[in-house]
């Protein structure tokens, strides 16, 4: 088959892009990404050299583009991971949140319309929920909860949402989606929380916590979110939603303070600082449909997960060295100089 990986060069594409290569290597994998500053090209380094991989740079809001790139690969499965994904961008610049996270859904759903597809996959979030109150720890996400956003970014990524259902019962496009919780692994870019808060420790610099740091997340090791794409991609219901969670919630907290603790470094580092406005207070998934339907479970734990990934960014310091040497120090200024303290 030939697999469509929009936002290969991400986070989460560039994982799914090594397990697919290595679970399908009957598979071609064509990777679209337009390589905005999350997108990293010495990520995919190692797959670039398999005859199966092929990257085309390109931006899914490219009408042109997306169909050249269908009338040369004829994709059979199209995995649609491109999209801004920073909530902290969001609120500064949301315009460009809904023109790659909407519009280009719709742009590579048009192209699976006019030139025919076995599967358009939709990977979202578990932000469209909204959040549930720190108080409920019996509350769960579930497919049937009401979408109730809160940044531009879930806003966004809920708008793609509705179009991808919209276009299956309008168009009988083959659709599916899934919504996963907070990602964690290699590759992850350093103005998210673990690799932001890994980076910052080893340089003993300090660690900006958001308002009281009580704000739950539900960690999930990249890999297994690769996984449950793609067998839902592969094997799932068409036209229907599943959550994909692994049932490891922590406190920003917890997760600072193992980070520490793996490193040997002070809790002193910690800083609190200004809050996100609009911050989510918690997110918890209900896994249960995609469990019983697919058979899927996650095979790592948050301890295991989490000294894989420190291990990962020990090794690959270059890796994250260099993007900390460009614009990002721009942004880090820009979006912590003056915070101020919480
Ligand atoms: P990321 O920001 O690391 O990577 C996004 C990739 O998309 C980058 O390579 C970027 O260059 C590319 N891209 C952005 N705009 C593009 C455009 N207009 N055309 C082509 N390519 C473009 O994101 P990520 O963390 O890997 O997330 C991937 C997907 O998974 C997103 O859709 C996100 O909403 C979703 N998701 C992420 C998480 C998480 O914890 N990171 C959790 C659930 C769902
Ligand atoms: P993030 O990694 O941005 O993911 P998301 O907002 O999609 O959940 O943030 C995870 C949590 O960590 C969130 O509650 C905000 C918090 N956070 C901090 O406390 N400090 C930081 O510097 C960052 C980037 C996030």
């Amino acid at each position: 088959m030939n697999i469509v990986v929009t936002g290969g060069a991400g986070f989460i594409g560039a994982n799914f892009v090594y397990y697919e290569l290595n679970n399908h290597p009957e598979d071609r994998i064509i990777c679209i990404d337009s390589l905005t500053y999350a997108g990293n090209l010495s990520s995919l380094e190692e797959a670039l050299k398999n005859p199966n991989f092929r990257f085309i740079k390109a931006d899914i809001t490219d009408k042109a583009a997306v169909e050249k790139m269908f009338e040369e690969e004829h994709p059979d499965i199209v995995i649609n991971f491109a999209a801004e994904s920073h909530v902290d961008r969001s609120v500064e610049d949301p315009g460009l949140f809904l023109r790659t996270n909407i519009l280009g859904t719709q742009t590579l759903m048009d192209a699976c319309r006019k030139y025919g597809i076995k599967r358009y996959h939709q990977v979202s979030t578990d932000e469209v929920y909204g959040d549930l109150p720190l108080d409920r720890p019996d509350l769960f996400f579930h497919e049937d909860t009401p979408i109730h956003t809160s940044s531009p970014y879930s806003a966004s990524k809920a708008s793609a949402d509705l179009l991808v259902l919209a276009y299956a019962r309008t168009f009988k496009l083959p659709v599916s989606i899934t919504r996963c919780s907070n990602n964690y692994g290699p590759y992850h870019f350093p103005e998210k929380l673990i690799p932001l808060m890994i980076s910052r420790a080893l340089a003993d610099e300090s660690l900006p916590v958001y308002g009281t740091g009580e704000n739950v997340r539900d960690w999930l090791y990249v890999e297994d979110h690769c996984a449950a794409i793609d067998l839902v991609a592969r094997k799932g219901r068409e036209g229907e939603v599943y959550n994909v969670g692994g049932h490891n919630e922590r406190t920003n907290l917890e997760v600072v303070k193992t980070i520490l603790r793996q490193l040997g470094k002070p809790e002193s580092l910690i800083t609190y600082v200004k809050d996100r406005p609009g911050h989510d207070q918690r997110y918890a998934i209900d896994p249960t449909k995609i469990h019983t339907e697919l058979g899927w479970l996650p095979k790592t734990t948050f301890d295991e997960g989490i000294k894989r990934t420190i291990q990962w960014y020990l090794d690959n310091e270059k890796w994250w060295k260099d993007i900390l040497a460009g614009d990002y120090q721009n942004y880090y200024e820009k979006m912590y100089g003056n915070r101020g303290n919480a």
